[in-house]
This record gives structure tokens, sequence and C-alpha cells, in this order.
């Protein structure tokens, strides 16, 4: 992100906004009664993750292929090139794996990733990604809300935030030997917007385990800010009262805020956020406020400056 070259911008590229009311009279259709209760348990098969699709979570829109998927990523453990991960992270080793939840909860916990992976039925979800760099994906994701494994740990009344830690061995991650960003690489949420019914604790994408380049084993897919909040390979997460300060904080403060909410209407210092480019398409589309989920999301920000809260 530090890398990238300003995104240029015609004036005639416009693409439709069909987006919401296609959604909108999906929930309409499906009564937006909750399916959580409907869902079978979710079965463990090898590198294939069984799943059943939640339509609330659908997008009127083409999914981002498989291929593109997995070999354009940003996941600077393994280099800050879109290529490297995929040519760089085969041999990255995710078992035995654990994920810590300790801070301010109850009942902190070591949870093993096959433990995690029965936690709660997995749901496969259709979500758009939208990099702070101005492109996007549509992914199929795999996995269940993380408020789902917060509440197992009981959070106390000074649980104000949550921290999000990611592996941290420059032996198996060479990308860790530069220091492009303070390592281990950390994100923060809100405690509201980690117990939000969209913020997806994700294990698979593709009707399959989370390939490593694209941040096995665990990660959190939060689809209304900038793919940076969504940090990949968990190891730790910290309910803590004080605002996390996250890696890319620390590497441009100017330039990567806390909220980090996709807005069209706030540029980044050195470029538009008001179009992106969906990984595979020629032309540009607009970008969505909170990325096409304000229905959801608005509310959580209700009264504040969302231009000084970038
Ligand atoms: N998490 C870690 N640990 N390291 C990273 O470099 N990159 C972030 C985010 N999470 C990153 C990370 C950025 S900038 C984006 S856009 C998304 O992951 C990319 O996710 P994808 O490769 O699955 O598309």
């Amino acid at each position: 992100m530090k890398t990238i070259k300003p995104p240029v911008i015609t004036s005639s590229e416009i693409t439709p906004r069909e987006l919401f009311y296609a959604r909108r009279k999906f929930m309409q259709m499906t009564g937006g009664a909750s399916l959580a209760a409907l869902l079978p348990a979710s079965v463990w098969a090898g590198d294939k993750l069984a799943s059943s699709k939640n339509p609330h979570y659908t997008l009127p829109e083409e999914l981002t292929p498989l291929k593109d998927v997995t070999s354009y990523n940003n996941f600077y453990e393994f280099g800050t090139s879109k290529e490297s991960p995929a040519k760089t992270a085969g041999n990255f080793k995710t078992r035995p794996w654990t994920v810590t939840v300790e801070g301010e909860v109850k009942k902190p916990k070591v949870f093993d990733i096959d433990e995690l992976l029965k936690l709660a039925p997995l749901e496969e979800r259709i979500y758009r990604l939208r990099c702070v760099e101005a492109w996007s994906m549509v992914v199929p994701w795999l996995g269940f809300p993380l408020a789902e494994l917060i509440k197992q740990v009981e959070p106390t009344g000074n649980a104000k935030y949550v921290e999000f830690v990611s592996f941290h061995d420059p032996e198996q991650m060479p990308g860790q030997k530069s220091p492009v960003l303070e390592w281990p690489y950390r994100e923060g949420l809100r405690i509201d917007e980690a117990m939000h019914p969209l913020t997806l604790l994700t294990m698979g994408l593709y009707g399959e385990v989370l390939p490593n380049q694209n941040d096995a084993p665990i990660r959190v897919v939060v689809p209304w800010k900038y793919g940076f909040k969504s940090a990949k390979s968990i190891v730790k997460i910290r309910l803590v009262e004080k605002q996390p300060v996250s890696s890319w904080m620390l590497a441009g403060p100017k330039e990567y805020g806390f909220y980090s909410n996709v807005n069209p209407n706030v540029d980044h210092p050195r470029w538009s956020q008001a179009k992106e480019r969906r990984i595979g398409e020629f032309l540009k589309r607009n970008t969505l406020m909170f990325n096409g989920y304000a229905e959801e999301v608005a509310q959580l920000y209700a009264g504040m400056d969302l231009n000084q809260n970038f």
C-alpha cells in the first residue's frame, strides 16, 4: 500500500448502482428471518469445508474467479507484490494452530483451530472486499460471526475494543525479515464492530479451507471496511479497554486511520477513493458508502464526523 501509484480515474467511467436495490429485494423475499437455527453443523473433510449458504449475504454481482482470489493478494508477510504470496506461502505450516482469546474477558481460552471450526455452523457468505488501493473482489467466504467466539469468553464491562494479532515467524514468513511494517501484523475493531453480525471469522473460501496465500488458517472479514482491517493468519484476539494501534496506523498515521470504513467521499491523501477496479474487470465501478453495507452499519457511526474518524 506504500508502493501504490495513485489510480487514474476519468469522469466517463460510470457504473450503475443497482446493488442496494437487488439486495433489499432479496431481504424482502426471504423475510429477513435468522437462518442460523436452520443451518446444519459443519463437517470437516480434508481440504473441503462443509457449509450452508446464507442467502442474506449474497450479491447481484459475479464472483471473482478463484484463480484471481488466490493469485492477487496483499499478504506482506509473504512479500509486498500481489503475486508473491501465491509463490512463497506454499510451505507455510497451518497445523497445529491455536488462537488465544484473552484480555478483558471472564473466561480466557486457547482454541485449537479444529475446535474453532466446530464452534458454530459454517456459513457461506458472499462479500465484497474493497482494498484501500482501490481494487475489489467478490468472494464466497466460509465462516461464522466473530460474535459467536467472543460470547464464549464472556467480555467484561471494560472490553471496549478488540485487537487481532497475526502470526509471527520470519523463518516461515520471509516478508517479516523486511521492516516494511511493524511485525506482527496488528489490527483492531471497536467491540460493537467486532460483535456486528456482518463481521465474519473466516476459515475458508470457495468451499475449501483458506489457501495459504489467502490467510490460512483463520482470518476475519469486515466487509464495510478497507481490506487491511481484515487481519490474516490470526493467533491472538485480545479484548482491551484502549483503542489499539494497528500496524498500518504506525506505518502511516495520516493515511490509515483506526476506523478505515470504505468511504467514497474521503480521499486517501495520495489518491481518490471514489471508484474501484473489480479484479478481472476493465472499467472502474463507483465505490459504495460502507462498501454497500450502509443499511446494516451506518448507525454504528451516528453522530461521528467521518472525515475526522477516517
Ligand atoms: N493481514 C496480514 N496479516 N498481513 C497483510 O499484509 N493485508 C491486508 C489484509 N490483511 C494483510 C492482512 C490487506 S491490505 C488486504 S486488501 C487484505 O488482507 C487482502 O486480502 P486477500 O489477499 O484475501 O484479498
